[in-house]
């Protein structure tokens, strides 16, 4: 990527550079190459704007669109199942390449919840592509990116999909993987909200090579202390066999189970509590209170507006959390603290783990308020403060975007070719100077008003 830290610099943005950094490396694969067109002044504007945009006001809902259309029912129960939908509803700009009930059920058949979840996430496309633009594909062919490029699961290319201009009126779809063929074809128009999305039937599924063969992960084999060693927190994997919630854990993947684990710095960071007072009971409510009884992705938290219950809890409103999304960062919140979802280890369905950068103390334990625990007071520290008290330098783990929201650029080169062209009435004259932005200007202008106003505002209240 470009050095995007360059161009508009005023008093909003620059408090808000380090995030600006980040939606910028997540958005580039929402956008894809769409971006690289934009003039390099621009592009820290429309970064900003365009993650938020994508993020906070998509309008749209694929289950509601689909249960008009009984011939896609099944389509639409398994983007439901594998929480795809959710991942859908959140983002703008796609096309949904939709199956009719005989298509998908050569598809489901004999597959685990996992394996179809990573086959239909190839059957979203992040560009917006209703019939006319499939007509109009510059060069007659492209590879446009899908939400399995964005899972990290996909090596190479099999995240991308090629299109292309058939002779005779055709358009062809099929795995971008080289000597793939083009099995599928475009056959109707479903429902279109331009730009937002797009849902367009085809033919056959688009079957990238080796996604149905892979062993499926069963969630009981997956050695969850292992995973979460590998990820960094080893403090709470060590506490998770000490304490025995872990067999708690290993039982309760098989039906649902998604881990909010601490890493190790978490643990160490002033202001929390010393645990070692806690009783044992004690202790495996709060680990108990870092997991969800349910499959839980992504897309699928930052959908999540009420309260969720967790492994803790016994009664109603007990040991629940809640959860708040900015742009594309989830923050959960306990109650006593809160902590940024931080990295994906691992999302298979129906098990997921995510790295929080806190751990989250629930006030059935720590109290409703924060606990007058030692406070990072860099005043009372005489020395300079070493890095391990200064929660600023992020570690590795918690400072990369989560695989699934930073997928690799499109393979691509050619700026013609990109995935990302302009929406259907774009002449192919256009200077590439501000061909990509005149497309969508209504809109984004309009959207970018909003946006700065609100990034002000935002900006005075952080102040
Ligand atoms: C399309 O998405 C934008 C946000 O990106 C939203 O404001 C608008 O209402 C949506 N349009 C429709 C027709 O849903
Ligand atoms: C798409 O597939 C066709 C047929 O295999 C191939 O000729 C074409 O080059 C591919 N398009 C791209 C952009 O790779
Ligand atoms: C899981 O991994 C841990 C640590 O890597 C290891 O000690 C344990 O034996 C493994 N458990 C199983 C069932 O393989
Ligand atoms: C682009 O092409 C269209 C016809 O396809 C023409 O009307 C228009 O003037 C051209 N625009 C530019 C900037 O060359
Ligand atoms: C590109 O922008 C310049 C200046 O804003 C304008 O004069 C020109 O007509 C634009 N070109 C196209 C193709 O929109």
């Amino acid at each position: 990527m470009p050095n995007m830290g360059m161009g508009v610099e005023t008093e909003a943005f620059s408090e808000v550079e380090d995030e600006e950094e980040e939606l910028g490396n997540r958005i580039t694969c929402v956008c894809g190459c769409l971006l690289l067109t934009f003039t390099m002044g621009a592009v820290h504007l429309f970064l900003v704007t365009v993650s938020l945009i994508a993020i906070s006001t998509a309008a749209h809902n694929i289950t509601d669109i689909l249960s008009g259309f009984p011939e896609y029912s099944l389509f639409n129960s398994y983007l439901t199942q594998t929480r795809l939908a959710d991942e859908i509803n959140t983002r703008t700009t796609i096309t949904v390449l939709a199956l009719d009930n005989a298509a998908m059920s050569a598809l489901v058949g004999k597959h685990p919840l996992s394996v179809i979840k990573n086959a239909l996430a190839l059957h979203v496309v992040l560009d917006y592509y209703d019939g006319q633009k499939l007509h109009q594909i510059s060069k007659g062919t492209t590879l446009s990116t899908t939400l399995y490029q964005t899972t990290g699961h996909a090596p190479g290319n099999l995240g991308f999909v090629n299109i292309t201009d058939l002779r005779g009126g055709k358009v062809g779809f099929g795995s971008a993987a080289p000597g793939s063929t083009l099995d599928s074809t475009y056959t109707k128009s479903v429902k279109q909200i331009p730009y937002n999305i797009s849902v367009i039937q085809i033919s056959a599924p688009i079957i990238a090579p080796g996604v149905l063969t892979a062993p499926a992960p069963s969630a009981s084999d997956a050695n969850i202390t292992a995973l979460l060693e590998k990820a960094g927190c080893k403090t709470f994997a060590s506490l998770l066999v000490s304490t025995g919630v872990i067999k708690v854990y290993q039982t309760a993947a098989d039906k649902g189970l998604t881990l909010f684990a601490p890493n190790d710095e978490a643990f160490k960071a002033p202001g929390v509590p010393d645990l070692s007072k806690l009783t044992n009971a004690e202790m495996v409510s709060l680990l108990q209170f870092h997991a969800l009884t349910s499959y839980t992705p992504f897309g699928t938290l930052k959908t999540t507006k009420d309260a969720i219950n967790t492994l803790a809890s016994n009664g109603a409103g007990k040991f629940d959390l809640t959860v708040t999304t900015a742009g594309d960062e989830v923050t959960l919140h306990s109650g006593v603290d809160s902590s940024r979802v931080a990295e994906t280890v691992l999302d298979s369905t129906p098990l997921c783990i995510f790295t929080v950068d806190n751990v989250l103390l629930p006030p059935e334990l720590f109290g409703k308020s924060p606990s007058p625990a030692p406070a990072p007071e860099p005043v009372t520290s005489p020395s300079p403060a070493p890095a391990v008290t200064s929660p600023s330098p992020a570690p590795e783990s918690a400072k990369a975007p989560a695989p699934i929201l930073s997928p690799p650029a499109p393979p691509m080169s050619s700026p013609d070719g990109a995935p990302a062209e302009g929406p259907t009435a774009e002449s192919e004259n256009s200077t590439s100077d501000n061909s990509s932005s005149s497309v969508q200007a209504p809109a984004l202008f309009k959207a970018i008003i909003i946006t700065v106003s609100v990034m002000v505002t935002v900006s005075f209240l952080l102040s």
